[in-house]
């Protein structure tokens, strides 16, 4: 199978809508594994909106409607959580509709959407990337297509985290069978060969140093556990949901 990541939001700009069979989003630090614990926690969807007044609209929908999200990591005025997976425990989510705003890792589901072309979208981290390696292998497969990584990447540039977290999706699947690996699948690979750890490799990157001085280690090493979690984020008209689970929005 074809694979390729796209290590810089931008480089989207040159894929064609289609030209992949599935398209995984990456956020590891911290989007894509607060949405995986989200869903993890029985959260009945979650809503990936662009910006904080998108996700204040949506307190219209009803009262299960939970807000979530952060810009430069805080937590936003008026909203339910911020952005910490700790926040999303069954007690703050179970059944709920979380909508969320991240800076940059909801706004990669827009991206991965634009490039999908009807194609799946999920959500990848480390924590679920056994798991998530496994479906877009056999979401790619279906459509006899390749398989194509977005890696969220911080404020438009280029995030070693995610090409970390994109590394590890990728030996999953190689793990699986045999894989034909773009130029930014390799890039990712040969980075990762030369980490130490998950924790290390997290902690060493400039949003995860950030993230460490405003007093959030512990998501940093909760985000760097690989493949604890078996649940896939896949995006339904608009929501992730988590797979098998019914209609998020209860219509
Ligand atoms: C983002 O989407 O930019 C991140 O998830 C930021 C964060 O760590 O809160």
């Amino acid at each position: 199978m074809y694979v390729d990541a796209v290590l810089v939001p931008a480089e989207t700009d040159g894929i064609e809508p289609g030209e992949f069979g599935a398209v995984a989003v990456i956020d590891v630090l911290r989007a894509t594994t607060t949405i995986v614990t989200a869903l993890e926690n029985g959260a009945r969807g979650v809503v990936p909106v662009g910006s904080p007044d998108d996700a204040r609209a949506w307190r219209a929908a009803g009262p299960d409607v939970v807000l979530g999200g952060e810009r430069g990591a805080r937590a936003l005025a008026g909203f339910d959580l911020g952005n910490s997976p700790l926040e999303y425990g069954p007690e703050r989510v179970a059944g709920k509709l979380v909508v969320m705003t991240t800076t940059n890792g909801t706004a990669a589901f827009e991206r991965a959407r634009s490039v999908a072309g009807g194609a799946a979208v999920i959500a990848a981290c480390l924590r679920n990337a056994q798991a998530a390696a496994q479906r877009l292998r056999q979401l790619a497969g279906a459509q006899g297509g390749g398989a194509l990584i977005v890696c969220a990447g911080t404020d438009g540039r280029f995030s070693a985290e995610d090409a970390y977290a994109a590394a590890v999706v990728l030996e999953a699947m190689a793990r699986e069978g045999p894989l034909e690996l773009g130029d930014g699948a390799q890039a990712a690979l040969r980075m990762a060969g030369t980490v130490a750890s998950p924790r290390a490799a997290l902690r060493a990157t400039r949003h995860g140093r950030k993230l460490v001085q405003l007093g959030f280690e512990t998501d940093v090493d909760f985000c760097a556990k690989v493949s604890v979690s078996d649940t896939v984020p896949t995006l339904v008209s608009g929501v992730l949901v988590r797979e098998g689970s019914g209609p998020a929005r209860g219509e």
